[in-house]
């Protein structure tokens, strides 16, 4: 059996989440009938503190609606250069709503509000209107990084005062609860639109939810119909998604401490670079160095050996630990990294 540290996408559906599934009710949600879409939509939003959310097929089609919703085309949207929406997603914002991405150079995909009020353009002919700020929380990229909660609020001052949007990528929004323990809705308060996904972290099969204020979520739903996101009797997987949010939360703390773990273990090899301390959460991203071979040749003896990861750039590495893996997982885990890196 492979131990498959990828993504935390990887998870299947628990016997009981299928249950749920087979039992939900529906209708055609085009028609805005399925009971089950609804109360998914309904839950997530007061989760976040909103007044509606609106379900999606995946985190990068909540992203792209969220975007195409905020800006016009020839706008410029605020990101970390490390961003998904920037590196992940097939160029959407060039191609959905024809907007320029302005990247920053964060420090593990954290940028300040001093680097953001250098990014705001002046209102000038010549300079793309900056629309929107998009922050990512947590960083894929950057191995699962919480941005903090006081940078966050600088950083929507600054908007604020340019009339400036704010959209949160929370595709793991909940691992940055579970790490804190600051409620959802206080994530959220700063921002005019949040996605996050059920399909990641907390085990659902498919989806994400965009929630924003009522005007805001109806303008977007329209985007997600142009978009071609308009599902019918959607709730037979959105009852995987209410699951999985009632339900799996809690859960993520475990894949915290695995992280760690795996990460305490990879410190100790000769060879490797990682800063147990910047894992914040279930993503940990560690260096070999060129002696040791490139990422993606690491990655092959690690497969040869029994485990799954994924190259991340030239020497690096990501792991990811996720509800489906058991506590001998780890154990084995760790006894693979001695003996491939050792
Ligand atoms: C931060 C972030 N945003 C968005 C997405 C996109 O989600 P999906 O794969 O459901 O399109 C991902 C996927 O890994 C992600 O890590």
């Amino acid at each position: 059996m492979m131990i498959d540290l990828r993504s935390d996408t990887v998870t299947k559906p628990s016997q009981a989440m299928r249950t749920a599934m087979a039992q939900a009710e529906v209708g055609d949600d085009v028609f805005g009938e399925d009971p089950t879409v609804l109360t998914l939509e309904r839950e997530v939003a007061a989760l976040l503190g909103r007044e509606a959310g609106l379900y999606l097929p995946s985190g990068t089609m909540s992203n792209q609606v969220a975007i195409k919703t905020h800006t016009q085309p020839g706008d410029e949207v605020v990101c970390d250069y490390g961003a998904h929406i920037m590196n992940y997603e097939s160029g959407g914002p060039a191609f959905h709503s024809q907007v320029q991405l302005h990247p920053l150079s964060g420090n593990l995909g954290v940028f300040t509000a001093q680097q953001v009020e250098a990014a705001i353009r002046p209102l000038s002919v010549h300079m793309p209107p900056t629309r929107l700020i998009s922050i990512e929380n947590t960083h894929n990229r950057a191995g699962g990084v919480i941005f903090p909660l006081d940078e966050i609020h600088a950083i929507a001052e600054m908007a604020r005062a340019h009339d400036v949007r704010m959209h949160l990528d929370g595709a793991r929004l909940m691992n940055a609860v579970v790490a804190t323990g600051i409620p959802a809705h206080e994530w959220a308060a700063p921002f005019d639109s949040i996605s996050i996904c059920l399909s990641k972290g907390l085990g659902a099969p498919v989806g994400s939810v965009l929630c924003g204020d009522s005007a805001y979520i109806q303008r977007a739903h329209r985007y997600r119909k142009l978009f071609g996101g308009g599902m019918r009797q959607v709730g037979i997987i959105a009852a995987g998604g209410l699951f999985a949010i009632r339900r799996h939360v809690e859960d993520l703390e475990t894949d915290h401490r695995r992280a760690r773990r795996l990460a305490e273990t990879l410190a100790r090899l000769p060879g490797v670079q990682i800063d147990p301390e910047a894992v914040h959460t279930n993503i940990v991203v560690f260096a070999v160095e060129e002696d040791r071979g490139t990422g993606l040749e690491v990655q092959h003896r690690l497969e040869g050996a029994g485990l799954l990861c994924l190259a991340f750039g030239q020497q690096k590495i990501r792991l990811v630990t996720h509800r489906d893996l058991a506590d001998d997982d780890i154990k084995h885990a760790i006894q693979i990294f001695q003996k491939v890196l050792s």
